[in-house]
């Protein structure tokens, strides 16, 4: 009897958050590339109909109320009509828990807990992963034990959505596993609630051309996520831009939806703690060799020299030896200016798989133009020493292949198979979904890849 009123409870308070939201809260970091509060945006997805929402937010103190806005109306085929939320929780201060509640008419509809933004001088602990959604098992049990380790933040690199990053495929792939209502192996984690979620696009959350009468409702990266725009300066006719094809009226009204994201969003830049990231869209329709593109990575990583650890997230992999993908090099480009900047580690996914390499410098072959080639030749220089255990002082760059968050996994037959991998290649675990967990202080970056039973994969420690 008991039990059937606790049920009776949960299904009505499940039927009243229904009644609100279209997808429940969730947090981003909004248009703050610094980390000079503890600032971040709380936001949700509410049904096409005006309603009143407030929200109140406290960490020490009382509640304070935020500010609240209607960022954006989504209506392509494929979804029904609904509306985007964003409610800025700007009087944080850096590290903080804080609680917050969403109410309409008085009556709270939704509450959770979460970490506020971390500052400069404060260690951070968080977790990776790319090519996840696909609404698989492997997704669920990443993303439940992504939930145990309970990180500051989770970084996606790419491919967030399968299989083309539309509004109807984050319905069916995204939010049911990451926003489950209980953390649960077989089921997911109520992570989007609780965790900041950052990420870069991948192939698969972004094409060039689009194509509108195939695909009506795509990029909804655009459409849901809020990160800095402090990216080269491109614009819609920018040749490194996807280009649209098909249905003008559908262009207009993804453009007219999106002024504030596209495609500022592809590229930028941000700090957490004591991380600067650099977020770069690697996919084929842009031109990494472009001079004013290299000078701009450059630039945010020098201005970034105060920051205790540099990491660069993007999807395709410059170092890859997996056979799927082996020939899609061309991020190489910038392995120069990686070196240059001073960046610690190079996070990739695209591959679905965990790959290390050793610390390397990379010389791309005098001469070589990228234009519309795949592969980059030149002369890679291994630090075979640092084994981050004994010797913690990499000389170089570290790239990791850290795809394997849910979608089927690559050559599984080359874990045992050492003789197939790159000179480059130190780890290659392609045998279960995985996820990376990276604690940083001022002195030590501690790097774990954890299976999708919990077991440990692979670690190592850069120290300064
Ligand atoms: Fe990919």
């Amino acid at each position: 009897m008991r039990l059937f009123f606790v049920l009776l409870t949960l299904a009505l308070s499940l039927a009243a958050r229904d009644d609100y939201f279209f997808e429940t809260p969730y947090l981003q970091l909004g248009k703050r590339p610094a980390a000079t509060s503890g600032a971040l945006d709380l936001m949700w997805l509410g049904h096409d109909k005006d309603v009143d929402f407030k929200v109140e937010y406290k960490s020490s103190g009382g509640w304070m109320p935020a500010a609240v806005s209607q960022v954006r109306r989504v209506d392509f085929a494929g979804t029904p009509p609904h509306r985007v939320y964003a409610a800025s929780l700007e009087k944080l201060k850096p590290g903080v828990r804080f609680s917050y509640r969403v109410s309409v008419g008085g009556k709270t509809v939704f509450e959770a807990a979460s970490m506020s933004r971390k500052s400069a001088n404060q260690n951070t602990h968080f977790v990776v992963f790319g090519d996840c959604a696909a609404k698989t098992g492997g997704q669920r049990a990443v993303a439940y034990h992504a939930s145990l380790e309970k990180p500051d933040y989770i970084f996606i690199t790419g491919d967030i959505v399968y299989s083309r990053g539309r509004v109807s495929e984050y319905q069916t792939n995204f939010w049911p596993i990451y926003s489950h209502a209980t953390a649960d192996p077989k089921k997911g984690a109520p992570l989007l609630q609780s965790t900041l979620f950052t990420a870069v696009v991948g192939n698969h959350d972004s094409q060039s051309p689009i194509e509108f009468e195939k695909n009506p409702d795509p990029l909804a990266f655009y459409l849901y996520w809020s990160q800095p725009v402090n990216g080269p300066a491109t614009g819609l006719d920018h040749p490194s831009v996807p280009q649209f094809k098909g249905d003008a009226a559908l262009q207009a009204k993804f453009l007219a939806a999106t002024k504030d994201t596209f495609p500022g969003m592809a590229n930028f830049s941000f700090d957490y703690g004591n991380v600067h990231w650099t977020i770069l869209d690697s996919n084929p329709y842009v031109d990494w060799s472009t001079p004013a593109f290299r000078q701009w990575v450059l630039n945010d990583l020098k201005a970034a020299a105060k920051a205790k650890w540099r990491i660069i997230g993007l999807h395709h992999p410059p170092f890859n030896s997996s056979k799927a993908h082996f020939s899609y090099q061309r991020m190489r480009v910038l392995a120069d200016i990686f070196e240059q900047g001073k960046a610690d580690l190079v996070l990739a996914g695209h591959v679905h798989n965990y790959q290390r390499t050793h610390p390397l410098t990379f010389a791309v072959e005098a001469g070589f133009e990228l234009g519309k080639k795949q592969e980059v030749p030149g002369k890679w220089t291994l630090d075979k020493s640092f084994d981050g255990e004994r010797n913690q002082k990499p000389k170089g760059v570290i790239y990791i292949v850290t795809g394997a968050g849910g979608a089927s996994l690559y050559n599984q037959e080359q874990t045992a198979d050492k003789a197939s991998w790159q000179e480059f290649t130190t780890r290659f675990v392609s045998t279960v979904h995985s996820f990376s967990v990276i604690d940083t202080t001022a002195k030590q970056l501690r790097f774990r890849q954890i299976g999708e039973d919990g077991k440990e994969l692979d670690r190592f420690t850069i120290s300064r």
